[in-house]
């Protein structure tokens, strides 16, 4: 790199968001870590030396000022990754409406404005590299998820119109799509799960999170992490529009 690229990476204060700063700023990325968490996320940020950044970015508001505030203390930014994300497991017909609203503002019109505000600054420089942390759910419906799967759903379409139009303007844009993840979100499922079938935590992991994966165990987020910065590699320069699993051959079925 000639000049150090900054990498944004959304959701970094847990789980894979921090994984994905982590490999971020061991791959020499200056990173600028974003979330609601302050305590966890400053304490990561100074850990990784980047910085951090207050957002809450279910809202509009929250998107475009995490945007102006990276661009002005940077000048610039390369890499987005767009993770931060939580799950509300309910029936359809007892989905709290406004979790709905709020997943799909968070996982799906987030990513959208994110990229729309640091397109022109990418554009400009002829490189970037938009990367979204989508899901297995993203490509597969499961019961009990509609929002998240919903969402999911549209961040494909997203990455795949992103990646068209960022084509002739060396931005690639890509979906990782991984199964079950060792992190606190996937934590909170397996209660959340066990409530809704009436089963216990070990009969959720094995009969409902890794029962049609081909190897049985969950992923790491460092696992995730690595691919991200595969993703920003001069050796993925022609991937694009994909939706990468990571998934222990779920979407193999
Ligand atoms: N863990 C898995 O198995 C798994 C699998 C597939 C996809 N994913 C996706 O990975 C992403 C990260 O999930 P994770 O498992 O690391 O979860 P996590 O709960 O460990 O981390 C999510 C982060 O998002 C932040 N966040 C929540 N609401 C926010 C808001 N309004 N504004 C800004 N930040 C907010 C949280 O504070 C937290 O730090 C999500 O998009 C999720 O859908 C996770």
């Amino acid at each position: 790199m000639s000049e150090q690229h900054v990498a944004l990476v959304t959701g970094a204060a847990s789980g894979i968001g921090l994984a994905a700063a982590e490999a971020l700023a061991a791959s020499g990325r200056l990173v600028a870590l974003a979330d609601v968490n302050c305590e966890a996320g400053e304490a990561a940020a100074k850990r990784l030396g980047g910085s951090f950044f207050r957002a809450d970015l279910s809202t509009r508001a929250g998107c475009k000022a995490l945007t102006d505030s990276v661009l002005d203390k940077y000048g610039r930014c390369d890499i987005l990754v767009n993770n931060a994300g939580i799950q509300h497991v309910s029936p359809i017909e007892d989905f709290p409406e406004e979790k709905w609203d709020f997943i799909i503002s968070l996982m799906l019109t987030a990513p959208f404005l994110l990229t729309k505000y640091l397109w022109p600054g990418m554009k400009k420089n002829r490189w970037g590299r938009v990367i979204n942390i989508n899901s297995v759910h993203g490509l597969r419906a499961s019961e009990f998820k509609a929002a998240y799967v919903t969402a999911k759903h549209g961040l494909t379409g997203l990455t795949k119109t992103a990646a068209l139009e960022g084509g002739p303007h060396g931005i690639t844009v890509n979906s990782i799509c991984p199964a079950y993840v060792r992190t606190p979100l996937v934590d909170g499922q397996i209660d959340a799960q066990a409530e809704t079938h009436g089963i216990d935590r070990e009969e959720v992991i094995s009969d409902i999170m890794l029962k049609k994966a081909a190897i049985k165990r969950m992923i790491e987020p460092s696992e995730v992490g690595d691919l991200v910065v595969y993703l920003c590699s001069a050796s993925a320069v022609c991937i694009t529009g994909t939706m990468l699993t990571i998934d222990c051959g779920w979407t193999a079925n």
